[in-house]
């Protein structure tokens, strides 16, 4: 099989971003630009190989995988210039497949099918018909064949009023590509070389180039501001929500919906205004999620209901159980089947059992709670004494009353009753009313003061 080879284009400033990274560093869907574009080409190439330039250090270091070819373009001196510090590393018997890092919504099946093209005729260019094509390098044809790109700064009146532009998707073959790349020259309006000036040698050379037009004008977007960061992250979004839409998920307004990350749900899930999931999160049959939650890295359970304004992390909610609303689930905690957690209530690293009842403004950190439990309004657990965190345990059937502090470390027994507003600071046996409380007294004959 031939070798496809990509080679991604990241030596650019982005000034226009006014940022102190790397425009390729910056995220759609928490995912770098130039990340996107790598998980594209190594779908489709079997190398890969990124010219870097500018803060080239934290471009590299964003990068896990260890088999990129990085080359560095220490001056950037036009997209052709570029392209030929990349050819030394890859055999002539290849295609090279030519990708911009700042361009993070192309498709797989375009880039193969663009693959496909320059293996038949040699090369094969991506374009796109754009309403306002300024800016961009303008496809000039002649009898429909594709002749030359001139670049916008470069075109004559005649040739700035045509739509068809250059996306700088380009696949060829690399005993082609080094051959042409070998004729451009920098006799332009920018003393660049351009990578684009190869079209022209090709045809030159009694080549037919070969075009494949996209109608999807977000695919070949590219990123040189935050306005356009913004834009495709929403189109982005709004496929992702098209999709899952179709997979059977309700979204009340696709566009108020963001996932960065992996989404699965069941059957009859629906989601709500403003939601936002981060991270690997799955959802059972029938559960909803209502407006304003973010959901990062956890499981939801069937039937479940996470009402308004929830913050879930790191968290497994069982079948039937109700979050919310104003519920903060923090990491590493686990909540039973048929439980409830209700408005303010705040819980960490903890297991609260089923049918479970924690339903206002309370605290659990550090705490197992066991199977029907009614936790009351203004519960904490008090886990940590300043240096370190202690353990609450609350056995099955226990009834802790309200406003009551539980001094970890602590074990409140089995279907045993905490008197409201105590301080327990010994564990409380089972099947007993425990409480701490002050006496409570009566002055009649006390008046208020009176204002001299
Ligand atoms: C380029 C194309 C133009 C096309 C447009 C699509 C050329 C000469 N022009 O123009 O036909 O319509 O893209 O967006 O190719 N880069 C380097 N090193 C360099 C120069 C550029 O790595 O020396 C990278 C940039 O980071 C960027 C990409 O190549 O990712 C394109 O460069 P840019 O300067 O933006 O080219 P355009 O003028 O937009
Ligand atoms: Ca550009």
């Amino acid at each position: 099989m031939i070798e496809i080879h990509a080679i991604i284009l990241a030596a650019g400033k982005g000034t226009r971003m006014n940022s102190n990274k790397p425009k390729v560093l910056h995220t759609i869907a928490d995912i770098s630009l130039l990340e996107h574009a790598l998980i594209k080409a190594k779908i489709v190439c079997s190398h890969v190989h990124v010219v870097y330039g500018h803060m080239g250090e934290m471009v590299r270091d964003s990068v896990t995988d260890k088999k990129i070819n990085w080359i560095e373009q220490s001056e950037q001196l036009g997209t052709g210039h570029a392209v030929s510090q990349a050819v030394p590393y890859i055999i002539d018997n290849s295609v090279s497949l030519i990708m911009y890092a700042d361009v993070p919504l192309i498709k797989v099946s375009t880039l193969n099918s663009l693959v496909e093209l320059a293996k038949r005729s040699g090369v094969s260019l991506l374009t796109v018909d754009l309403e306002d094509p300024s800016g961009y390098g303008r496809v000039i044809r002649k009898d429909n064949l594709i002749q030359s790109i001139v670049e916008h700064k470069d075109a004559k009146q005649d040739e700035s009023n045509i739509t068809e532009v250059n996306t700088g998707f380009i696949a060829i073959k690399t005993n082609l590509l080094k051959k042409y790349l070998k004729t451009i020259e920098t006799n332009n309006s920018q003393s660049e070389l351009y990578l684009t000036d190869i079209i022209e040698s090709a045809v030159d050379d009694g080549r037919i180039i070969e075009s494949l037009i996209t109608t999807d004008r977000f695919e070949v977007a590219g990123v040189n501001d935050k306005v356009q960061l913004a834009e495709i992250e929403r189109a982005f979004q709004q496929k992702q929500a098209v999709t899952f839409m179709q997979e059977g998920l309700t979204i009340k307004d696709p566009n108020r919906f963001d996932c960065r990350g992996a989404l699965k749900f069941g059957t009859d899930c629906i989601v709500d205004i403003n939601v936002l999931f981060e991270g690997n999160v799955e959802i059972g049959d029938n559960s909803s999620i209502s407006s304003n939650c973010v959901i990062k890295n956890s499981t939801i359970g069937n039937n479940v209901n996470i009402l308004p304004n929830s913050v879930i992390e790191n968290a497994v909610i069982g079948d039937g159980a109700s979050v919310g609303p104003f519920s903060r689930i923090r990491p590493d905690t686990r909540i039973g089947d048929n439980a409830k957690v209700g408005n303010f209530v705040e819980v960490k690293k903890t297991t609260i059992g089923n049918n479970s009842k924690v339903s206002h403004l309370s605290y659990l950190g550090d705490a197992t709670v066991g199977d029907e439990v009614n936790i009351g309004a203004g519960v904490i657990s008090c886990n940590y004494d300043g240096a370190n965190k202690h353990k609450t345990v609350i056995k099955d059937g226990a009834f802790i009353g309200s406003n009551s502090e539980l001094i970890a470390p602590i074990v409140i027994g089995e279907n045993s009753t905490i008197g409201a507003g105590s301080t327990i600071t010994e564990d409380a046996p089972n099947e007993a009313l425990t409480l701490s409380r002050t006496k409570q007294s009566t002055y009649k004959k006390w008046r208020r003061p009176s204002k001299k």
